[in-house]
């Protein structure tokens, strides 16, 4: 019998891991045709390494070096190894507050995904949510986009608004954001899996 194409994802986050989780629940539904091979976090207290070890999942705190708001060269080095090891065919960012370099992204050409809380190019950043709230806008939403060396540039790949309400205060309109962020990041990496790979099977997982 021919079983679907599994593909391997390997997560970032530096956060409470919802995105991760609606990931890996897809995956388990047979939403997703993959499996999460490895998670990584440059915050050893990071909720997603947590939300990954209760579901059996390997995942682990590597850290981040010298810099604030980036990898050092050795920490993507380290980043660059793991993924390789699990042999990961995509690089999922979820909620990685991290900026990866050429040398990551080198590795894994067009294979990094990323999903940010604002109809990008609007907002990129931190706090995108308050910053549309401080703005005014009406509408805002949620961009899942490949990863280029800019920040929270990229190919989008899919993007969902979300009404921004008078009585809005960050936190409810993060809330909403995030309800959309978990069907519309597992959706769409769903669909960058068949549109990439296609019917082209992948090794062992393709037969049984
Ligand atoms: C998400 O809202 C994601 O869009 C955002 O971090 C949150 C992580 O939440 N990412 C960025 O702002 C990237 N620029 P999670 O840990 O619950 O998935």
């Amino acid at each position: 019998m021919t079983r679907a194409t599994q593909f391997k994802l390997g997560v970032l986050g530096s956060g409470k891991g919802s995105n991760f989780v609606a990931i890996a629940d897809a995956c388990a539904a047979g939403r997703v045709p993959a499996t999460i091979e490895l998670v990584l976090s440059d915050l050893p207290e990071a909720g997603i390494l947590d939300r990954a070890r209760e579901r059996g999942i390997r995942a682990e705190h590597l850290a981040p070096g010298r810099y604030r708001t980036r990898l050092d060269e050795a920490a993507e080095r380290a980043y660059v190894a793991g993924l390789q090891e699990a042999g990961v065919d995509l690089v999922v960012l979820a909620g990685f507050m991290r900026i990866l370099k050429g040398d990551f992204l080198g590795a894994f050409p067009g294979r990094v995904v990323n999903i940010h809380p604002s109809l990008l190019p609007a907002f990129p950043g931190l706090e995108a949510w308050k910053q549309a709230l401080d703005h005014g806008v009406k509408v805002t939403g949620v961009t899942v986009h490949l990863v280029d060396a800019g920040v929270d540039t990229g190919p989008i790949l899919a993007q969902a608004p979300v009404l921004v309400r008078d009585d809005d205060t960050p936190e409810t309109l993060h809330a909403r954001i995030q309800e959309v962020e978990h069907r519309l990041y597992p959706a769409t990496i769903a669909r960058w899996l068949t549109d990439t790979f296609g019917a082209c099977a992948r090794g062992p997982n393709l037969e049984e």
